[in-house]
């Protein structure tokens, strides 16, 4: 297994690239099933294990694809299967994004339940409502979901979610651009990602209005295909690297982004005494060392996102005074704080809220990686802490964060990935 050695007291400064978009690459890679008509070219894919498992799991129902400098090439017309085995879904819960594109194309998708997460429950309910509202018949039965176009067409219905949620935004969106009729969503999520996932389809020949908005219309069509397409920046890399800059008092510029997607979350940076600046596709951070706390609620997208919660409780341990951090989206989603408090860290958990003490010093110890944003939170602790901190289990870094310890070690972290035995 690999682990990080992080060395801390480093100032990370410098400049960076951001990598594409895993969130935004899983719902497009999951698109290519719509079609059987010719070959997909998707640039700025980041080489994840994530999109490994997706890529696979494609294989699996008949695709081919090549992957080179990060360039994802996709041929789905000899695709037959619709069966996702749970092999491959326990390994990603995103799985799930396969069952509105074979549903809308075949008529018929069984997909395996995905099971729970390290940060909750995380039901998939309002997934099968949307394929329901959109005339699928769906059992569920030995641990498979299976669903079936009556006719092996869906028809266009109006989906009103009770509450946001990105995958389930995502998978009635591919599902609806190839039914029959009108198909309208209300409080769909708007997040960058959806956008993504928006102008891919419309790229495909889908027609879509209210893109970026909590309503969207949908004109299903007959067929769609291939197209050429390049993905967004991480939003939640770009971030992470942010915070990596605004915890050592460092200097960054996280170039290939756009600010705009970030605007929650430069704004905190803000609060927390940091000087932010942008361009059409960089941001600038400097900070001082000298943080202030801050409060932060994550919520869908404009909001603050849950996906930087974890990595924002870092940061706070090093600001003069108390911090409070509120999940909406996921109540459970708090995994780190154990970790974080074994380094140092003074946090305590009330409910969905975690209040971080600060300032306190950390001091590094070997550290158990639980999840994926979880894991980038002790890294960023890592590099502020006295002494060596082992990050353990990278793998689930490794899920969604493109050769992390090559850019940090750009901007200047004593940081190396080594393999060891677990007992
Ligand atoms: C996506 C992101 C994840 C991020 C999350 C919230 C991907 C691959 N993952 O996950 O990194 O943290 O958005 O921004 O893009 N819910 C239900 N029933 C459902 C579906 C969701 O109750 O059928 C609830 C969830 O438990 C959660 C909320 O809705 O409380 C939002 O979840 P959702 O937006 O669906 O998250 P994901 O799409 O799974």
């Amino acid at each position: 297994m690999d682990k990080l050695v992080i060395r801390g007291g480093r100032r990370i400064s410098g400049s960076v690239t951001a990598s594409g978009s895993k969130n935004s690459s899983l719902p497009i890679i999951a698109s290519t099933l719509l079609t059987g008509n010719g070959t997909f070219t998707l640039h700025r894919i980041p080489d994840l294990k994530d999109i490994k498992t997706f890529t696979q799991l494609l294989h699996h129902l008949g695709a081919e694809t090549t992957f080179a400098d990060n360039t994802l090439k996709v041929t789905t017309d000899k695709v037959t299967s619709i069966l996702a085995p749970y092999e491959l879904v326990k390994k990603m819960r995103a799985s799930i994004y396969v069952l509105g594109p074979l549903l809308a194309r075949f008529g018929h998708a069984r997909v395996s339940l995905p099971g729970g997460c390290a940060f909750g429950p995380r039901p998939i309910d309002l997934h099968l409502m949307a394929m329901e509202k959109l005339g699928a018949q769906i059992t569920i039965e030995t641990g498979f979901i299976d669903a079936v176009a009556p006719n092996g067409k869906l028809h266009g219905a109006h989906i009103d979610f009770p509450i946001s949620s990105v995958g389930a935004t995502g998978n009635a969106l591919m599902a609806a651009v190839l039914a029959e009729g009108t198909t309208t969503i209300s409080n769909a999520a708007a997040e960058p990602e959806i956008v993504t996932l928006c102008k891919f389809l419309i790229a495909m020949g889908a027609s879509i209005k209210g893109t970026g908005t909590t309503e969207l219309e949908i004109e299903g069509c007959q067929s769609l295909n291939a197209t050429e397409f390049h993905n967004v920046f991480d939003r939640i890399e770009a971030g992470t690297l942010l915070a990596a800059a605004a915890i050592t008092g460092g200097e960054i510029t996280v170039n290939g982004v756009e600010p705009e997607q970030l605007k929650s979350v430069l704004k905190k940076f803000v609060h927390a005494g940091c000087s932010v600046e942008t361009t059409k596709n960089s941001v600038t951070l400097k900070s001082s060392g000298k943080l202030l706390p801050t409060n932060i609620t994550a919520k869908p997208y404009p909001a603050f996102p849950t996906d930087m919660q974890a990595q924002w409780i870092a940061l706070m341990t090093q600001a003069e005074g108390t911090s409070h951090i509120t999940d909406k989206i996921y109540h459970e989603r708090f995994n780190h704080i154990p970790e974080l408090n074994r380094l140092g860290a003074n946090i305590e958990i009330r409910k969905n809220q975690a209040l971080v003490h600060g300032p306190k010093t950390l001091s590094g110890t070997k550290v158990m990686s639980t999840d994926l944003r979880a894991s980038a939170s002790l890294v960023l602790a890592g590099l502020v802490a006295d002494g060596t901190t082992e990050v353990l289990r990278v793998y689930h870094l490794d899920r969604g964060y493109e050769k992390i310890e090559v850019k940090l070690k750009s901007l200047g972290a004593d940081i190396n990935r080594e393999t060891y035995k677990e007992f």
